[in-house]
């Protein structure tokens, strides 16, 4: 039997590509994060802000096809109470058709159910509808005690915003891992402050800001982490003309000679 793969969904993932993804700018992204899982084979995926889903089920496509992980997204359905944003479903065609009808009268977890169904990924998908929160108790249970390997933070660029997210999620993530910021990199604020905090993280000093709020066990496996790795920022940025056009890429890795990802490296 053909193991389960992309040709499966790929009418759906083209329709949220071309019709969901512009909104939020992630049409290229989605497709970015499809290979980096691919490739890089996270087992925990965290998205902060699932939007329509086109970025969620792209990834969830990626853990389908390696046949292990799971994408943990949350979202308060905020955006999708608009008047504007309805008018906006109302108009989806093509393989997105019966969404178009249950956007106007079902509610924002149903119409997530819906897409995740019919890009036959639901098995890897767990969406969360509630506030994204930063309180150390609410992280921990975010990845029910697992490491994060990837986080996607896409509803809030404002330094305060990363500087809580980090100071919340860093003691969570593998020593190998990455987390992406949307917009961060072309929001001059925060670009000028990631790049104050990498510079700080590897010369192995915390901001108190980033300690503040945690717990003891928390305060360990960051001092650990910062300790034993270090931190690489790259500006993802679009030649586009919008506002959502960037995404800050901060690649955490053990201090080694050998490449981190690597399972085979010619010496
Ligand atoms: C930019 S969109 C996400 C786009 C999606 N990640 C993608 O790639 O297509 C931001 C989402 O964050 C949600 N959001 C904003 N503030 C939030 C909050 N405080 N808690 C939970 N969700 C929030 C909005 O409802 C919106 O759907």
């Amino acid at each position: 039997m053909q193991a389960w793969n992309i040709r499966r969904n790929i009418d759906c993932l083209l329709a949220l590509r071309d019709q969901l993804g512009p909104v939020y700018g992630s049409e290229d992204l989605c497709m970015l994060f499809y290979s980096m899982v691919r490739r890089e084979q996270p087992r925990v995926v965290v998205e902060l802000g699932t939007g329509f889903g086109a970025t969620t089920a792209w990834i969830a496509t990626a853990l389908k096809e390696l046949g292990e992980g799971r994408i943990y997204t949350f979202d308060n359905g905020s955006h999708f109470q608009d008047a504007s944003v309805k008018t906006f479903l109302a108009q989806l065609h093509g393989p997105l058709l019966e969404l178009a009808q249950l956007s106007q009268t079902g509610a924002y977890e149903a119409c997530m159910a819906w897409i995740f169904e019919h890009a036959d990924v639901a098995d890897r998908v767990h969406l969360v509808k509630g506030e994204i929160e930063f309180q150390p108790r609410a992280v921990e249970a975010v990845a029910q005690g697992e490491k994060i390997d990837l986080l996607f933070s896409d509803f809030n660029h404002a330094p305060k915003t990363i500087i809580q997210l980090l100071g919340a999620y860093l003691a969570h993530m593998n020593t190998t891992s990455s987390i992406y910021i949307d917009s961060a990199s072309t929001y001059l604020p925060s670009y000028w402050m990631l790049d104050n905090l990498v510079r700080m993280l590897n010369a192995k000093r915390i901001p108190a800001a980033l300690r503040q709020g945690l717990d003891g066990d928390q305060r360990t496996a960051l001092d650990e982490l910062v300790d034993t790795c270090s931190f690489q920022l790259v500006h993802l940025v679009e030649k586009a003309p919008r506002s959502q056009n960037s995404t800050a890429w901060l690649r955490i890795a053990p201090d080694d000679l050998f490449p981190a990802h690597a399972t085979h490296v010619r010496t």
